[in-house]
């Protein structure tokens, strides 16, 4: 039976029009990562994992994570760290920001969170990880939800036994990435957990790991239950996949497309983090949006090795001559950049100042 992935679904009062989810990846995430995945068919975007005590100290690149654009919604903002209390100050900025959700990581497996005791080491702290989304949801009035990995060691069940007390505590939706932390991304994501963690909890459960193709989206939803299928690597560079997978459209995109997809994704990277940092930055989205449309071979080296990105946009102009029509109808699409949130200007500069 086929399942119909343009569906809505709920979280408590927010409608996901679609069963297909962006994952947050750190380093990846940024809004024109989400805004293209909201084109291409995902109900709802994440951003990347936000430091609450970069949040609790007002730091300026992490505030900067907060922006939130007019069609972005509905959106999650993904917060990471381990004191209830600073979670919970975090989520009110968060929602001041005009997220429609609060995600809650506990799943990362990098040593520069878990040494912290933030992430999957919450995991082994049930009662912790309870008081944070405790704290959280009588912050705020926008749902919570968590992500998490199936515990620490490999073959852990843990996620069975906390992901029930999680929602006992106010989680209104569970993500489940089913691999240990020390598989980090090796082997495979065991979906036979994600549909037991479905029978055991009343809220929707989110399937992340190994979605990649229509098909595969197919298996673990009608095999699991899930409410949704969560695509992170899949759509790294590959906005393509998330059609393919909603609508089972397997069209390869031309070369004029890849190179307008990629050439907005440049120019709104920059607005967004400006040039120096957008620039390294997108050194890795080249090798990945460059594997279709058929470039030759040595033209993603030549546009890694280039400085400035308005240099990259002029070679990718040059070998694909329709793709600024496109591009100019993109951008027309986009948000008008007058209303678009400065940082200065955001509803959290309430909280500014401390
Ligand atoms: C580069 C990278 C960064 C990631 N960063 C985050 C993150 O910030 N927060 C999070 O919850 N998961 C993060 N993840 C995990 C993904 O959200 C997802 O659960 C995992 O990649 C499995 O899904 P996939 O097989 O579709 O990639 C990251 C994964 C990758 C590859």
């Amino acid at each position: 039976m086929q399942v119909n992935l343009r569906e809505s679904w709920w979280i408590r009062d927010v409608e996901v029009p679609t069963r297909l989810v962006l994952a947050p990846m750190a380093g990846v995430s940024v809004q024109a990562f989400r805004r293209q995945g909201r084109r291409y068919g995902a109900g709802l975007v994440c951003s990347e994992m936000v430091s609450c005590a970069g949040l609790e100290h007002r730091n300026e690149r992490t505030l900067g994570y907060l922006r939130v654009g007019a069609d972005e919604h509905p959106l999650a903002i993904q917060i990471f760290g381990s004191d209830p209390a600073v979670m919970a100050e975090a989520s009110r900025m968060v929602e001041a920001a005009g997220a429609d959700l609060v995600d809650v990581n506990f799943g990362c497996p990098v040593r520069k969170v878990t040494k912290t005791g933030a992430g999957v080491m919450l995991l082994d702290d049930p009662d912790r990880a309870c008081s944070i989304v405790e704290a959280m949801a009588a912050a705020v009035s926008i749902p919570i939800s968590v992500k998490l990995r199936r515990g620490l060691e490999n073959g852990s069940r843990v996620c069975l036994d906390v992901g029930p007390r999680l929602v006992e505590a106010g989680a209104a939706s569970l993500t489940l990435h089913p691999r240990s932390a020390k598989q980090m991304y090796t082997g495979v994501a065991d979906h036979h957990l994600t549909a037991e963690l479905v029978s055991l909890v009343d809220v929707p459960v989110v399937a992340s790991g190994d979605v990649t193709s229509r098909a595969r989206a197919q298996a673990v939803l009608a095999t699991t239950g899930a409410a949704a299928v969560m695509v992170g690597r899949g759509a790294q560079g590959n906005p393509w996949a998330l059609r393919e997978i909603i609508d089972g459209d397997c069209a390869e995109p031309t070369r004029e497309e890849v190179a307008a997809e990629l050439t907005l994704f440049v120019r709104e990277t920059v607005r967004e983090l400006g040039e120096h940092r957008a620039s390294g930055f997108l050194k890795k989205f080249y090798g990945w949006y460059l594997g279709r449309g058929r470039f030759p071979r040595p033209f993603k080296q030549e546009l890694v090795q280039l400085a400035a990105t308005d240099e990259v946009v002029t070679r990718l102009f040059a070998a694909s001559p329709g793709a600024a029509e496109i591009v100019e109808r993109l951008e027309a699409e986009l948000p008008d950049p007058q209303d678009e949130i400065l940082l200065d200007q955001m509803p959290i500069s309430l909280y500014g100042g401390g």
